[in-house]
């Protein structure tokens, strides 16, 4: 069963995002006594296994109740992100599957994704930023369990995650290998939210944008292994070839570049039945087959190996070691 069962149909997505919103939900969390709740909503609710009914009125079953206490704001984010990219996909897949540019212009779900507003720091640039942020690190929750074992980090590696996000998968590599210590290259109001998460001795947030050539230069030196998760698919080729290229100019011999990323869509996606088929499917234009990353790798002299395993897609962990 999934992680989130009360997301895996539209109009339970859709109701957990409006009594999300509404505060209903956090409301009944606290358990503050009867809370009127429209009847529709209610059932609607009641039928995604939000709510049960009582002598007293509707109340969180159990599973979601302890869901919510442990990870409120990975639900909302996976909700509300459900129902953008539903209704981009109602309204805007004939432009999808042809005029990429003009689904883009139209889609609620790239509106969310304002990385202009993480060039700043203000209390503004975070609120605009804080939602984004809290959907990709919901994912990052369920596919570094399964990506750890296959990211070819050793004891006492100094790491470079490069659009690390709040920093989760760096956390992650820096508790699993004695003595690692992780930098994270990120836009400054993702490394604020990330610093106030889990900034720390051995995690430490750089500001700074990867796309500019003296960026990932100025790591040279202090950097062992680079790690790009769910990156580069967000870039033109070009671009992402020259992030791919200047890291691996400032690995030392027997220092590795890690690219983390979901396969090209393909038929066994577009099966998916649960929603997360949907969520993936706005960005299905953007994922290359892997052999793609692999040439580029292989082209600039790196050793080249490559796993892989099932997250809500096919991620691909493509790894290049300097000789
Ligand atoms: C799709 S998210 C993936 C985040 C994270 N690696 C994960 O898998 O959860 C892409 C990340 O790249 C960052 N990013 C986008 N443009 C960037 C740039 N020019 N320089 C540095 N980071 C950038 C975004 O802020 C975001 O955190």
């Amino acid at each position: 069963m999934s992680d989130f069962p009360w997301l895996e149909t539209l109009q339970g997505a859709a109701a957990v995002d409006v009594a999300a919103r509404s505060d209903l939900l956090a409301r009944l969390a606290e358990g503050a006594g009867t809370v009127a709740c429209p009847p529709v909503l209610e059932s609607l609710l009641i039928g995604a296994g939000v709510l049960h009914q009582t002598g007293e009125g509707p109340v969180l079953t159990a599973g979601f109740a302890q869901a919510w206490r442990r990870d409120a704001a990975g639900i909302m984010a996976r909700a509300s992100f459900i129902r953008r990219a539903a209704a981009d996909v109602a309204t805007g897949l004939d432009d999808l599957v042809s005029d990429v540019p003009a689904f883009m212009a139209k889609s609620a779900t790239f509106r969310l994704f304002r990385y202009d507003m993480a060039e700043g720091i203000s209390a503004q640039h975070l609120a605009a930023t804080r939602p984004w942020v809290d959907y990709v690190e919901s994912l990052s929750q369920s596919e570094i369990p399964l990506l750890l074992p296959l990211i070819d980090v050793r004891p006492g590696d100094r790491v470079l995650e490069i659009g690390g996000n709040t920093g989760l998968l760096s956390a992650a590599l820096v508790a699993a290998h004695h003595g690692v210590t992780a930098q994270v290259l990120d836009l400054p109001a993702v490394c604020v939210l990330g610093d106030e998460r889990r900034g720390s001795d051995t995690l430490r947030f750089v500001p700074g944008d990867a796309r500019k050539a003296e960026t990932i230069k100025g790591f040279a030196g202090a950097v062992d292994v680079v790690v790009f998760k769910s990156v580069l698919h967000d870039w033109p080729e070009a671009d992402a070839a020259a992030m791919i290229a200047r890291s691996a100019a400032i690995l030392p011999a027997g220092g590795r570049l890690v690219i983390c990323e979901r396969g090209a869509f393909g038929a066994s996606d577009a099966a998916g039945k649960d929603m997360m088929a949907l969520a993936n499917l706005v960005f299905s234009p953007f994922y290359r087959d892997p052999a793609f990353y692999e040439g580029l790798m292989t082209d600039l002299g790196l050793r080249v190996a490559r796993a892989q395993v099932d997250c809500d897609m096919i991620f691909h962990v493509t790894t290049g070691q300097r000789p």
